[in-house]
């Protein structure tokens, strides 16, 4: 078997014959498989994206950035967000919202080896990420008698695994023909010196391009026809990793479709200057976020007259988007945003290895960059304590035992709320979110009553 002249000329002409430093030792199938790979490979892209990687991209690049001002959920009167709900109802009736669900990062600061949504998040009822926000959905299908149908994006990383884990499972009661699994797109990690890594002598290193590959990954897939063809208005983009995340949530749905916005956000108040989260801006293009990566210290301390922070709409990944903002952004040219990582990478002597330091550029599009496109979004703070506790790191801040204690206390106060526990009572209870998506249907219950059912489990 031979390298195609076509190819080689290629790899000259952009300087990467090394990727072939171990052809003559590879069989034919890891030669076919090399061969496959570097055809893939736009190189010129690729290495363009090398050159600008120093350059201000997305929310950054815009003009007169300014905080974003916001909707305060806590304002707003029990009837003005009931009739949100109300609105909601409607739209979940005649099947027009769905959940869209971004899970192809490689998770790699949890440091657990599996797809994010599996980690068994150690909970007393022992359930997944992926699991909590299958039975939310189940539960509003159940609710509006109508199934709200589920969209998965997982990466060439995880792809088969997520599909294992949901039949394993057997779609946690959910119907598969309303779950539609595709896989995004993965680009080269390139080396500092600009060429291109090898991750074993017949493969490159590759990496998931970024969540903002969502939009291409999901008209390329058909899962923006499958979408149209059930008749879906509003879509519910979200991250996978926030352990309260309230999935399709009746009245922010409502407040999206009342406000006739494109793009609809929940927000809560950044906890501290070095929160590793997206703020909100606005500029001159449209509403935003820019990314905790990208700021300047400056920006990121940058204090009011009376001391608050600025920039302190925190950005929980999540968005509410009209069908057609997925439709454009399929369309658009998004931006990448570069960040020097440790990506593991194969000697030209075959040796692999796992750097100790930042080695490589990776290049990823972010979600969040096609909306300056639909102009003004329509925003609204909620309660931290309510809508989010992420798990990104195995420990500290932000991890399993956090995500713990915050969701154990969001239940406990509802159980509480409902008059089933006495404020003073110090034990704790998970509740399933079958029986209850957010704090309703436990009034009038004893908590004996409750546990007997399966409705709830004592830590
Ligand atoms: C993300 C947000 C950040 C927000 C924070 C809240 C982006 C770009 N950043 O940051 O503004 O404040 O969540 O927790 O959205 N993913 C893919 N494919 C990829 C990369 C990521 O599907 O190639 C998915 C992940 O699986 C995850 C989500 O996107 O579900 C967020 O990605 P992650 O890289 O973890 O972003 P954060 O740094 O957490």
């Amino acid at each position: 078997m031979h390298v195609p002249e076509e190819l080689l000329a290629r790899l000259r002409e952009h300087r990467q014959e090394h990727l072939l430093a171990h052809w003559d030792n590879l069989e034919d199938p890891e030669r076919e498989h090399l061969l496959g790979e570097l055809e893939e490979v736009d190189f010129a892209k690729i290495l363009s994206l090398y050159g600008r990687r120093k350059e201000r991209v997305g929310a950054l690049a815009a003009h007169n950035l300014r905080p974003l001002d916001f909707l305060k959920l806590a304002d707003q009167s029990a009837s003005q967000i009931s009739r949100w709900e109300r609105t909601a109802a409607g739209e979940f009736r005649a099947g027009r919202v769905a959940a869209l669900l971004v899970a192809g990062g490689q998770g790699t600061r949890l440091g657990h080896n599996g797809p994010k949504g599996s980690f068994p998040f150690a909970i007393p009822s022992g359930r997944t990420l992926f699991e909590l926000q299958a039975l939310r959905l189940l539960n509003l299908g159940r609710r509006f008698g109508k199934p709200v149908p589920w969209l998965v994006m997982t990466s060439p990383i995880n792809d088969a695994d997520t599909r294992a884990f949901f039949a394993e499972h057997g779609f946690f009661g959910l119907d598969p023909k309303d779950v539609f699994f595709f896989s995004q797109g993965q680009l080269p990690a390139v080396g500092e010196d600009g060429r291109l890594l090898l991750e074993a002598p017949d493969q490159l290193a590759l990496v998931p391009d970024g969540n903002g590959g969502v939009f291409a990954a999901l008209a390329r897939s058909g899962g923006l026809d499958w979408l149209k063809a059930r008749g879906v208005k509003s879509v519910f983009l979200y991250s996978v990793d926030n352990a309260i995340v309230r999935v399709c949530d009746p009245a922010l749905l409502g407040f999206h479709v009342e406000s006739g916005k494109a793009v609809t956000c929940p927000v809560v108040r950044k906890a501290g200057p070095g929160e590793r989260v997206g703020i909100f801006v606005d500029t001159d293009e449209g509403s935003c976020v820019a990314e905790y990566s990208d700021i300047s210290e400056e920006m990121r301390n940058a204090a009011d007259e009376r001391g608050h922070l600025l920039y302190d709409g925190a950005n929980l990944a999540i968005h509410v988007l009209d069908v057609g903002v997925l439709q454009d952004a399929a369309e658009q040219a998004l931006p990448y945003h570069s960040a020097f990582k440790r990506v593991p990478w194969c000697r030209e002597d075959g040796t692999i290895v796992l750097p100790e330091k930042e080695n490589a550029w990776k290049f990823e599009q972010f979600m969040f960059d096609v909306f300056p496109r639909f102009g003004k979004m329509a925003a609204l703070e909620v309660e931290r304590s309510d809508w989010f506790s992420p798990i990104k790191n195995s420990s500290g801040n932000d991890s399993p035992a956090t995500a713990i204690r915050m969701m154990l206390d969001l239940h406990s106060r509802w159980l509480v709320e409902a008059g089933v526990l006495a404020p003073d009572d110090p034990r704790k209870f998970e509740i399933s979110p079958l029986w209850s998506y957010a704090g309703e249907n436990l009034r009038g219950r004893t908590i004996s009553e409750l546990l007997e059912k399966g409705a709830v489990v004592q830590a």
